[in-house]
């Protein structure tokens, strides 16, 4: 029997996890919004005790996907992750729909990148409940146009997503520039509001490409960014690095401000948080922030300031809770019944 074929009465079953990854060079803006290819590169680290568990089955007899997001059928979620799932189906040349069961150990839709580890889980547990057997290049293809971000939530460590130069976007893949153990930095989550975001990246991004007057400088300015933020990398250079990226997290926020209207991410909270983490830099501290299309605020520090710079974020008015976390591993398959545990 053809192990792919439609009317197998097999169920199809594999489990993976994914972990968020932060951008430190940020993407912003696609140049193709079907394809979901960005207009600039983009660099990241991916983040450690933060995941995405994720199941899938394949089940004959379904008329439609299922998906239950943190314990509750949420049919929200559905167009998208069965858009996702068509990518997949279509490589298999199957029809059969699904059930997904899928978990976060965080908030989602806060700007805590759950679409990154929510649609990079997806597509390996569906790449391996299908027997596709892709390679992590292919794989971060497909999770790139389930959720561009969540092309670089495939590798650990740091990782940098191309643009890539073609129409069909096979070039606009993400790679692992640099592995966890080689610099294991700390990552200290500031959450200021547990509320989903009121703009979406998708929205946010088109708007700020139609509307923003510093869209052609932001494209224009990226690549000398990137190299930048690379070489500080390669050389664990930890104040070229705070330098750069908090750079470009500003930059990205100015160029979606001046969108019109102004798309405005920050809480008084999050301001308070950047100032603070300013303070203690200035004070000899390793520690930058990051911040995406959220509230939250991402504190990157060497990991002996970590206790440190989480107390003092914990004590900004209106910080509602720090999570810490370190550097995380590729996303990996996992035990189905351990998944569905989580
Ligand atoms: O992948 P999306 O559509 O969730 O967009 C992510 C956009 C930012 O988080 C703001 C920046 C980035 O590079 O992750």
């Amino acid at each position: 029997m053809n192990p792919k074929s439609d009317d197998s009465a097999l169920t199809r079953v594999a489990a993976a996890q994914a972990q968020p990854n932060i951008a430190l060079i940020k993407y912003w803006g696609k140049r193709d919004v079907a394809l979901n290819l960005p207009v600039v590169g983009s660099l990241s680290i991916t983040l450690d005790r933060l995941w995405t568990r994720t199941e899938v089955r394949f089940e004959t007899g379904l008329d439609a996907d299922r998906i239950t997001l943190n314990g509750r059928e949420d049919p929200k979620q559905l167009r998208r992750a069965t858009a996702c799932l068509d990518l997949l189906r279509s490589r298999a040349g199957l029809s059969t729909r699904a059930r997904i069961t899928s978990t976060n150990n965080f908030p989602t839709g806060a700007g805590l990148a759950s679409s990154a580890s929510g649609f990079a889980a997806l597509v390996l547990a569906g790449d391996a409940a299908l027997g596709l057997e892709l390679s992590t290049a292919e794989l971060s293809v497909l999770a790139r146009r389930c959720s561009g971000s969540a092309a670089r939530s495939i590798f650990g460590g740091y990782v940098e997503w191309a643009r890539g130069e073609r129409p069909d976007g096979e070039d606009s893949v993400a790679r692992p520039i640099l592995e966890t153990d080689a610099w294991p930095l700390s990552v200290a989550v500031a959450i200021t509001s547990m509320a989903e975001k009121a703009i979406g990246s998708t929205e946010g991004m088109n708007r700020t490409a139609e509307t923003s007057p510093f869209q052609q400088a932001w494209i224009d300015t990226q690549e000398a960014d990137l190299a930048e933020a690379r070489a500080a990398i390669v050389a664990r250079d930890f104040e070229r690095l705070a330098v750069i990226s908090e750079y470009s997290c500003l930059k990205m926020h100015a160029l979606a401000l001046a969108a019109k209207p102004g798309l405005l991410y920050w809480n008084a909270a999050t301001v308070a948080c950047m100032h603070r983490v300013r303070q203690l830099r200035a004070q000899g501290v390793p520690v930058f922030f990051t911040i995406d299309a959220g509230p939250q605020l991402k504190a990157v520090c060497e990991p002996a300031a970590a206790a440190a710079v989480a107390a003092a974020l914990r004590e900004v008015p209106g910080v509602l809770n720090v999570v810490e976390t370190g550097l995380g591993g590729d996303a990996k398959l996992m035990d189905v019944a351990e998944a569905v545990a989580a």
